[in-house]
């Protein structure tokens, strides 16, 4: 399967680096190649393969899978402009909407996930791995994965996904649940300071 990570971030590069270290075949998307490529210097598995960093046009063509690791809004803004980018694909949501109170913050509890889903009503959504901070995912650590799905194909995906890279894929519930999933991203991210 043809892993495809929109946004190359901190976490978009770790997760792009630990399936690469795991022989994934994966790439990820960039609007600046170099400055990306600078950033994933710093991750041993992905400093050999500077072609798996590319552009979003090349990544929406190859992938069977699609991981939303942009910032929430942007990646809102994308999924109601081209509702059809990821029809009939698989897709991974990672995003956090949900910030600390003392962000400016126009996201509530229950928008994330399901404001993606209505975008993108072609497409068989997961909610995944949102729960693991860029650090741990760079790690090689057998953490458990919390996902939310209406979809059996997308979990099978993350299965297979998650189990490849030495997760623990656990199926909390429907879609409905990755609000959930994004209230225990904050939770996490005001108690000990590491999710952006
Ligand atoms: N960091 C974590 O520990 C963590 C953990 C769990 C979930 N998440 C979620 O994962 C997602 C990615 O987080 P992140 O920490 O990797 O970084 P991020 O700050 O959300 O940005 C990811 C990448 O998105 C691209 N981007 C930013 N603004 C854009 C725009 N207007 N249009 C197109 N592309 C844009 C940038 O890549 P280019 O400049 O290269 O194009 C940027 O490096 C977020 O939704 C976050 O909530 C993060």
């Amino acid at each position: 399967m043809n892993v495809g990570i929109l946004g190359a971030g901190p976490f978009g590069l770790a997760l792009a680096a630990r399936l690469a270290r795991h022989k994934a075949d994966v790439r990820v998307t960039t609007r600046d190649r170099a400055a990306a490529a600078e950033r994933a210097v710093m991750y041993p598995d992905l400093a050999n393969t500077p072609a798996l960093i590319t552009d979003t046009a090349t990544v929406l063509g190859e992938s069977d899978l699609l991981v939303l690791a942009l910032p929430y809004p942007v990646t809102l803004r994308l999924s109601q402009r081209f509702p059809a980018f990821a029809a009939g694909k698989l897709v991974i949501d990672v995003t956090n909407p949900l910030f600390p109170p003392d962000q400016d913050n126009p996201f509530v509890a229950g928008d994330g996930c399901l404001g993606i889903t209505r975008a993108l009503p072609y497409a068989r959504i997961a909610k995944a791995f949102n729960t693991l901070t860029a650090a741990r995912i760079d790690t090689d650590a057998p953490d458990a994965a919390p996902y939310a799905t209406d979809d059996e194909s997308a979990a099978d995906a993350v299965e297979n996904i998650a189990r490849r890279i030495g997760l623990r894929p656990v199926r909390i519930g429907p879609l409905a649940y990755a609000s959930h999933l994004e209230s225990a991203a904050l939770v996490h991210q005001l108690t000990s300071g590491a999710l952006s």
